[in-house]
């Protein structure tokens, strides 16, 4: 069953001290990089520590339609047996991606240079987002894309049966568009550029180096330059995916405007493309600190531990910031809510094209909660009224956005009156076990 046809209403209320620790999730990005690099190797790639949330499932299933062999133990290790680069076959029905820009986008960059086509759906949130950002430089492989108007899904993508190497400049700041280009170039003869003038999350740079692709990535003036050659033989690996910071991100929030909270989040990754977010809160005046820093399966990790924070000030961040935390800014405006003075976020026009226009969507829920947002294309600001005071009461819609139903959440813990969502289905997602999660550390959570 499809996220939008199910609605589950769901309510948090003011709750005592969050305490213990939260074992978060494996992360999303880097869980679905496993599996489609896993596919395009030759052997067994075996996933321990893999979100089993809907998005990754669904990206799963999908590499299974391209041949390769996906399977999962009753202990939740994952085993890919990989086609090889090149070796997609064609699948016979259509690919469903659910909620899933990164599945939808990555996949498609993966199979567009081999000989087959493959038609691409997702859900009604997914079904509005913006894909020529791929399908462009997709095409400039030899790739074709038949979409909706708007270059939305439903699209049919044709790959190119003779794929030619590529030079590109990503136009926008995006990982996925980055990591579509990459897929699309291992299996292209000769060597693919790839220049981002903003750094954006480098997973797919540190997984195609992991499985012994030949790239290479220069900081230049005109921005990060990365070089891959083509049609490599991929070597399976064997991946622990580090538990997810953006997933993260909500225990710790909620601990920071939740009187007396003090929570432990063991294993976060740390990689520097994600954690903007606790720069961000450290010069808000978190109490945050950083436990066994260490490397684990090529990202740096840390155990993360949050405590109340009454006297947090608002900030402005800045432009530059933005892509390490670019899926944080829903849940740093709560944050942000309960701080005082006002933050400013700029140079975040792409938080208008996520699962949602994430800027609206907590725009108007905030306000329905009594808190002061303004915001123009690129930018917003959130006016605090300190620690403890927002108002709340209101029912606030999730737009089929697993970020926004559980920022709201959040907000709840903290506001003078409970806070609903309209839908928390969507949760499932990236975070399928959060409610459970979120009471064990003392919530007050509730399905309505
Ligand atoms: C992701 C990249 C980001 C992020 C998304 C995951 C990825 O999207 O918002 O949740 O795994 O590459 P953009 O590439 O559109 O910025």
């Amino acid at each position: 069953m499809s996220h939008s046809d199910v609605k589950t209403p769901m309510r948090s209320g003011s709750c005592g001290p969050l305490t213990g620790r939260a074992d978060v999730p494996g992360d999303k990005s880097i869980s679905h990089r496993a599996l489609i690099f896993g596919a395009m190797a030759v052997g067994h790639t075996k996933i321990t520590g893999l979100l089993e949330g809907q998005d990754v499932l669904d990206t799963a299933k999908a590499m299974r339609s391209f041949g390769a062999d996906v399977t999962r133990d009753a202990d939740g290790v994952w085993h890919v047996h990989g086609v090889g680069v090149g070796g997609f076959a064609e699948p016979d029905h259509v690919i469903d991606c659910g909620n899933s820009g990164t599945g939808v986008r990555l996949i498609m960059g993966a199979m567009a240079t081999s000989p087959i086509s493959a038609t691409f759906t997702g859900d009604a949130s997914l079904n509005k987002r913006p894909m020529a950002r791929v399908t462009d430089p997709l095409a400039l492989f030899g790739a074709q894309a038949v979409g909706r108007s708007g270059g939305r899904l439903p699209m049919t993508i044709v790959g190119a049966a003779d794929p030619v190497p590529v030079t590109y400049t990503v136009p926008v700041p995006s990982a996925q568009v980055k990591s579509a280009v990459l897929l699309a170039a291992l299996n292209a003869p000769g060597q693919t550029t790839v220049i981002e003038r903003e750094a954006t999350r480098d997973h797919t740079e540190r997984m195609l180096a992991g499985f012994g692709a030949d790239i290479r990535v220069e900081e230049t003036d005109a921005g990060r330059v990365i070089t891959l050659t083509g049609q490599p033989e991929l070597t399976p690996q064997t991946i622990t995916v580090p538990r997810d910071p953006s997933s993260a991100a909500f225990p710790v929030c909620a601990a920071l405007i939740t009187p007396g909270s003090d929570v432990l989040v063991p294993t976060i990754g740390l990689n520097p493309t994600r954690a903007g977010l606790f720069t961000t809160l450290q010069e808000m005046g978190a109490d945050l600190t950083f436990e066994n820093l260490r490397e684990e399966g090529g990202e740096p990790v840390a155990d993360l531990r949050a405590r109340y924070s009454p006297n947090m000030h608002g900030v402005t961040v800045p432009p530059e910031r933005a892509a390490s935390m670019i899926d944080e800014y829903p849940i740093l405006s709560v944050v942000a809510a309960n701080a005082t003075g006002t933050t400013q976020m700029h140079g975040v026009a792409e938080l208008r094209v996520k699962e949602s226009d994430r800027i609206a969507a907590m725009a108007d829920g905030l306000r329905a909660c009594g808190v002061t947002v303004d915001d123009g294309p690129d930018w917003w600001s959130v006016t605090g009224l300190g620690a403890g005071n927002v108002p709340g009461g209101a029912t606030c819609a999730s737009h089929l956005d697993h970020r926004i139903a559980m920022s709201f959440l959040i907000l709840g813990m903290a506001a003078q009156n409970a806070v609903s969502v309209d839908d928390g289905e969507p949760i499932a997602t990236s975070f399928p076990i959060f409610e459970t999660l979120m009471n064990g550390l003392g919530a007050g959570i509730e399905r309505i």
